[in-house]
């Protein structure tokens, strides 16, 4: 080899140190000596034991302190000790990704967890992206169909828009995801299920979602049980699968159930690694990974992400402070409510508490003008509720009130629906126009 070549090749030898040692462990943080790398680096740290033999398991940097570099595993460690060989990969966690996921169920790390293996031929994507720039995102203007009466009626949602779904827990939100899953008309489901027990998942996976909207969605799951990182990551690995169909032109729908244990997740590693807790204990860190992590959804030049997001809402606390950041950041908000589901209405959505931002720019005048005639009235009938439910009011004292009572048991049944009922969005609002037209 000549001289010159030589020099180029030497020069081409990446210059970071990309060795390091285990120096401390400290419950679940790792302090190494090198390497050198960055925030959001993936590790390998090699493990030689006794025992187990050899073995390498991935951790992630998460922080400096002073020259120590400070890490925390995917998975739960057993076997590490001080002087463990930790090697540099200087790149973030990446997944593989390809049409052949769907129908699958993965772990964070995108690997499948119901026994299938992954076909070559995958192609590698990060899990960690910019959001589409916001100058070139081109702007919602068509109806996607979740095939939910009350939402494709009442709280019509548009192809690449983000939604929030607030309830308390055992309020109806698997089940209202699972429907939403299957009745769908977008391409394909991604559904992220963060921090649920083992037993939740494969409750979601058999009852809601079903074989049937299985062959249509890509399922990553993170149980409570996996480290703090791993359900973090799980719901960026979800975010960049749908981003990767969005990039082929699809109208994909990513669910999120929870964003609020994507949170807890991120403010335990933020505690761990030392950020001050802020507002109930959730730290700066939160705060700033919440917009990152919901602005990548939505439209590109290319398809459509359209999100709902879940998130958990203890005795209706719609100001703590999970909830309103999501609020803030998303185009709509879906509030389930105990009492409804407390009397069997199911979904138990509370239209008059819920809103979607984009539904009058999507929808035809008249399915606006019926929605918001049917709301008025339902106001109205939900304000004089404890009245009528007394005897407290007389007939015939208020025209508008009269109105609603009549209106009343049409409205709610037409909110009802089947957890297996199908309803298309062109019925729904058929029904809704013509519910609207007059009480006969
Ligand atoms: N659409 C529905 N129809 C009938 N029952 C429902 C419906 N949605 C929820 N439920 C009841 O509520 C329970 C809890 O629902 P689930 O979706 O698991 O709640 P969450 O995910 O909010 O904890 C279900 O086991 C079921 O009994
Ligand atoms: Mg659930």
């Amino acid at each position: 080899m000549k001289a010159v070549d030589l020099i180029q090749q030497i020069s081409k030898v990446p210059t970071f140190k990309k060795y390091g040692r285990v120096s401390r462990v400290v419950g679940l943080m790792i302090e190494s000596q090198g390497p050198e790398s960055s925030v959001g680096d993936v590790c390998k740290i090699h493990i030689n034991s006794p025992k187990t033999g050899a073995s390498v398991i991935l951790a992630e940097v998460v922080g400096f302190k002073e020259e120590v570099v400070v890490l925390m595993p995917y998975t739960n460690i057993r076997e590490i000790s001080t002087g463990c060989l930790v090697e540099g990969t200087n790149s973030p966690l990446e997944i593989k990704v390809g049409p052949e996921l769907i129908g699958r169920v993965l772990d964070s790390m995108g690997n499948p967890i119901d026994g299938s293996v992954l076909p070559k031929g995958l192609m590698t994507v990060g899990t960690e992206k910019d959001s589409p720039n916001p100058l070139t995102r081109p702007p919602i203007e068509e109806q996607i169909e979740v095939g939910v009466k009350a939402i494709d009626g009442m709280l019509t949602v548009g192809k690449g828009q983000r939604v929030g779904i607030f309830a308390g827990s055992g309020v109806g939100k698997s089940t209202l995801l699972g429907m939403i899953a299957r009745n769908t008309n977008a391409d394909l489901n991604v559904i992220a299920l963060i921090g649920e027990r083992g037993r939740e998942v494969r409750e979601f996976i058999e009852r809601d979602l079903g074989k049937e909207g299985l062959e249509k969605s890509i399922v990553v799951a993170a149980t409570s049980d996996q480290p703090a990182l791993m359900r973090i990551k799980g719901a960026f690995t979800a975010t960049a699968i749908a981003e990767y169909f969005r990039d082929k032109g699809l109208n994909v729908m990513l669910m999120m159930d929870s964003v609020t244990r994507v949170a807890m997740a991120q403010r335990e590693v933020g505690l761990a690694v030392g950020e001050p807790p802020a507002t109930r204990g959730y730290t700066p860190s939160v705060f700033s990974i919440l917009p990152k992590l919901l602005e990548r959804t939505g439209t590109n030049e290319n398809g459509t992400i359209t999100a709902f997001y879940t998130v958990l809402v203890d005795g209706d606390d719609m100001n703590e402070p999970i909830a309103d950041t999501v609020r803030g950041i998303l185009d709509g908000h879906i509030v389930l409510d105990r009492s409804l589901a407390n009397k069997g209405q199911y979904p138990a959505i509370n239209v008059l508490k819920s809103i979607s931002r984009l539904m009058n720019h999507i929808s035809d005048e008249n399915h606006v003008k019926a929605a918001e005639r049917l709301r008025d009235l339902y106001f109205t009938y939900n304000k004089s509720e404890d009245l009528i439910n007394i005897g407290a009011y007389k007939r015939g004292t208020s025209r508008e009130i009269d109105e609603a009572i009549q209106y009343e048991p049409l409205i709610t049944s037409f909110l009802k629906q089947g957890y297996l009922d199908k309803v298309s969005l062109d019925s729904s609002v058929d029904e809704l126009v013509k519910l609207s037209g007059g009480v006969s």
